[in-house]
């Protein structure tokens, strides 16, 4: 056995239907594969339909279950709302929500219009609240279990320039993920979050760093055990976090960066 390989045993998410915002593609994707894999149903999520049937169809005809792609713009509540009922008349049920969906850019503060700041905060924290919220509700409503994964960085707590809207953003939906685990915990629903380094994805790396910039930044110089990681490292993580196997872990955050942050830090 090695870090590439699935770590959880066959059958592990077996019954489980699980929502991920932007499923699409990149990170949201690599999970929703691994749980997959291991017997669950899925819901993804993006604004981008045709990318998503073309996902939804490459898993399940690689990995087996049942994918349904559904558009969704997680700034808009009415589309969240809609989204929401669309997956429950599918499935009946939603066990696990995978709030994945983000927006960044790498940018001097001040070069930013108060729009595409905006944009990024209603991406990452309205958006992520939104869909919180009409997941929570329902799941309340209904007397029924729910757990949250929220996917941060470690730069909600330590702050970063040049990503500050992200960087504001993620610290408030670790908030949210640590106030909705003590809240909601006497409705049997837990909230937890991963915070990950860096994993390299077509779409947000050359977003971010463009060209020749992420040759220029080698994202694994500055990480101790020196590489990059592995998605199935992230899948791994991801699927033991909505797993009954963490039934007894509420309010957590856990960094997966190889060191990444501490490096920053310490050195
Ligand atoms: C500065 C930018 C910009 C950029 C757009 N804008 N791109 N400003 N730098 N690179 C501005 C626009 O000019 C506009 O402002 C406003 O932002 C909204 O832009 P739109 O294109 O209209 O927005 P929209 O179509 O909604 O697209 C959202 C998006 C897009 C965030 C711009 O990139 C997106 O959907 N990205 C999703 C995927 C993603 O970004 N993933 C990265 C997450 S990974 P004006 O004033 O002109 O109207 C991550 C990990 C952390 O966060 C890694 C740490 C390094």
């Amino acid at each position: 056995m090695n870090f590439k390989e699935g770590m959880l045993r066959e059958g592990s998410l077996k019954g489980k239907n699980i929502l991920i915002t932007g499923g699409g593609t990149g990170l949201g994707k690599a999970m929703g594969e691994y749980f997959l894999e291991l017997g669950a149903n899925l819901v993804i999520t993006s604004r981008k339909l045709d990318v998503l049937q073309e996902t939804a169809n490459e898993m399940m005809s690689q990995k087996g279950g049942k994918v349904l792609p559904l558009a969704c713009d997680v700034r808009e509540i009415s589309q969240v709302e809609a989204m929401w009922s669309a997956a429950i008349a599918e499935f009946g049920q939603i066990h696990v929500v995978l709030n994945n969906a983000a927006g960044n850019f790498i940018s001097p503060t001040e070069r930013l219009s108060v729009n595409a700041f905006n944009t990024v905060l209603d991406i990452v924290l309205k958006g992520t609240s939104q869909v919180t919220l009409t997941a929570g509700k329902f799941w309340i409503a209904q007397k029924q279990p729910g757990v949250f994964l929220n996917i941060v960085t470690t730069y909600a707590w330590t702050g970063s320039g040049y990503v500050v809207p992200s960087a504001a953003a993620k610290a408030g939906v670790l908030a949210l993920t640590r106030s909705l685990a003590v809240e909601w915990a006497k409705y049997g629903i837990r909230s937890n979050a991963i915070a990950p380094g860096p994993f390299p994805t077509e779409g947000a790396w050359s977003r971010l760093l463009p060209g020749d910039l992420v040759k220029k930044f080698d994202p694994a110089k500055k990480v101790p055990v020196g590489r990059v990681g592995e998605h199935q490292e992230l899948a791994n993580l991801a699927a033991y976090m909505v797993s009954d196997f963490s039934a007894y872990v509420n309010g957590e955050v856990i960094t997966i960066d190889g060191g990444e942050w501490l490096k920053g830090a310490g050195e």
